[in-house]
């Protein structure tokens, strides 16, 4: 069979990217505490760094969750009668390929569909999946999953994936909102596949996001770029340090930016100028660590029963698989 052309929709309209960064920056560092939320960190270098972050040693979930695919996507594809993967938050569906491939031996899979918001890295992962599953038609989607899920194509079995502990970036509320959109967009008898880090020792997830080469901190750092690049802001990005921690009572990383000295930065597309104090801090990102009996909880509560969950050899990293109840 000879490869089909990707079919690419962008449901982002050409301003929308400018018109919520715009918006979750005057939200979020124009109060207090200031924050910006995590989507503006995978711009073009940063789904580079994400992917340099994920072959790093200390970055163990990558690794943990390709082994707990590898040893199960032929019970995972046994368990459920997908004729449609969607994948959100797809980056390179570097992982997913273990799966597609059982799909595909099986012979049951019609369909793949990734999602994400970096257009240029899902373009290139299309390509490169209909070159390498010519017996699927993939139809990606540029939109972002907090506001498109409506967009998902509809007809078959659908299983949504969502990877990579991406989940645990969103706080408590915006979770259970998320859950609960997503519950709406499927149909009754839909599958959801899960992945989601899990709860361990503080020194491993220190090291997992502080890395000694410094990938980790160039990431988080890389959304300051985003908004001099984007909207005309002048951070001194070299004058930020990189403070992530391990937040025990909420048991999630905090990965912050500390001002070294007080700074007053202007972010002209924004209409908007902070001063920032000596030792402020930005928040960025969260990346909340889970436990089974919660997690199960949480689905339940948005109307997914967790049919079966599977874990790596070392208790790192869960795979749940859940399904839409009637
Ligand atoms: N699933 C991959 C990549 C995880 S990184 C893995 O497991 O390794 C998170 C991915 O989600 C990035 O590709 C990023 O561009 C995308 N992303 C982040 N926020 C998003 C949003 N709101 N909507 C759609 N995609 C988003
Ligand atoms: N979902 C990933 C996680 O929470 C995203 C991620 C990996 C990340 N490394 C990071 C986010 C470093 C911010 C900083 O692990």
């Amino acid at each position: 069979m000879t490869a089909r052309e990707p079919v690419v929709t962008v449901a982002l309209d050409p301003d929308w990217a400018s018109g919520a960064l715009v918006d979750d920056v005057r939200r979020g560092l124009g109060s207090q505490p200031r924050t910006l939320p995590p989507k503006w960190l995978y711009d073009d270098v940063g789904s580079d760094l994400f992917d340099e972050i994920t072959r790093l040693p200390e970055y163990y979930p990558t690794e943990a969750e390709r082994a707990i695919l590898r040893d199960h996507a032929d019970d995972i594809v046994a368990a459920c009668d997908a004729t449609t993967v969607v994948e959100l938050g797809s980056g390179t569906s570097d992982k997913t390929r273990t799966l597609l491939d059982a799909f595909t031996a099986a012979g049951t899979l019609e369909r793949f569909v990734p999602v994400d918001v970096s257009e240029q890295t899902l373009r290139d992962a299309a390509v490169m999946l209909s070159e390498r599953y010519p017996s699927l038609r993939v139809e990606a989607l540029v939109g972002d999953f907090t506001l498109h899920l409506a967009h998902l194509p509809s007809g078959g079995r659908r299983l949504v994936a969502f990877l990579g502990s991406t989940i645990g970036n969103f706080y408590v509320e915006e979770r259970a909102a998320f859950l609960g959109a997503l519950h709406d967009s499927l149909e009754p008898g839909d599958w959801f596949l899960l992945g989601t880090d899990l709860v361990k020792s503080t020194d491993r997830l220190i090291a997992a996001y502080d890395d000694g080469r410094g990938v980790t901190a160039a990431f988080v750092t890389n959304c300051l770029r985003v908004l001099n690049r984007e909207l005309g802001a002048d951070f001194d990005v070299d004058a930020f340090s990189y403070v992530p921690f391990w937040d025990p009572r909420q048991e999630r990383m905090d990965l912050r930016l500390r001002a070294d000295m007080p700074q007053r930065v202007t972010i002209p597309g924004a209409d908007l100028a902070i001063e920032l104090t000596h030792g402020e801090e930005i928040r960025v990102e969260i990346s909340t660590k889970f436990r089974p009996d919660r997690l199960r909880d949480e689905l339940g509560s948005a109307g997914f029963s967790v049919e079966r969950t599977w874990t790596d050899a070392a208790g790192d990293f869960a795979l749940t698989l859940a399904r839409r109840e009637t």
